[in-house]
């Protein structure tokens, strides 16, 4: 894993933007795959703006997001589908038709992850994915715990992952008890990966990823072994290590 410390949080969005933009515009048919929450926040206002300064097109590239909340459906603002079209895909020129997020509200949860799998395979796997990184060390909604040989699958979400995100929502009641996520080996498939860690909430996270062992209590650890993974982190957030 290699380290790139930036200043700020907002250092860190521009970095990795362009980093999202030489990898587009170096491909014919990039895929990205794409994460939500707060910290990526400030990577897609920089990606609209490029867009808009047609320093890159998203015509041909293809996204995969990380997970979704099961039971809330596209149009709900709760739903990771709702964030993905409200902060980026609803402002660039991606066909919305290559935007891929699994649906939360599928009847047969089993087939709707083993589709998603299979449309990554179709369209020959991630080129580039960007990773926030949980409290606890989760990636996507892969909590401590998970095998790391996971492909897409249904997650009971932990407790102090529905309190961390809570926030989005008018009480921890009502943040789903389940989600899909990509599984870990999922995301070990990715060519390229981007951890983001920005802030001092992520400091202790960050300091058990560089200084503790690959273990599945701590999912994130296992990028470890990844030969492409950079970490983008803010002095914040580096400020225990
Ligand atoms: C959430 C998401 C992850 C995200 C992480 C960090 O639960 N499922 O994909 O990367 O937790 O969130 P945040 O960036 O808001 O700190």
């Amino acid at each position: 894993m290699k380290i790139e410390q930036v200043e700020n949080y907002q250092e860190m969005s521009k970095y990795a933007c362009d980093a999202i933009i030489d990898k587009v515009n170096s491909l014919q048919n990039p895929v990205l795959g794409l994460a939500t929450g707060s910290t990526p926040e400030g990577v897609y206002n920089y990606l609209r703006e490029e867009n808009r300064n047609n320093r890159v097109t998203f015509r041909d590239t293809c996204t995969f997001n990380l997970d979704e909340y099961v039971g809330l459906a596209g149009d709900n603002p709760n739903s990771y589908r709702y964030y993905m079209n409200d902060r980026l895909f609803n402002h660039i020129d991606i066909p919305k038709q290559q935007t891929f997020i699994p649906n939360g509200k599928a009847t047969d949860l089993s087939k709707e992850c083993r589709e998603y799998e299979q449309l990554l395979e179709d369209n020959q796997e991630i080129d580039l994915q960007i990773l926030g990184l949980g409290l606890n060390g989760h990636i996507g909604f892969n909590e401590p715990g998970t095998s790391f040989k996971t492909r897409t699958h249904v997650v009971d979400l932990a407790l102090s992952t529905r309190e961390a995100n809570a926030r989005f929502f008018d009480s921890i009641e009502e943040v789903p008890n389940q989600a899909i996520t990509m599984g870990i080996e999922t995301i070990m498939n990715s060519k390229q990966i981007l951890l983001l860690v920005s802030g001092e909430r992520k400091a202790k996270a960050l300091d058990q990823l560089l200084h503790g062992e690959v273990s599945e209590e701590f999912p994130a650890s296992i990028l470890k072994t990844h030969d492409n993974v950079k970490i983008i982190a803010d002095k914040a957030a580096l400020s225990k290590v």
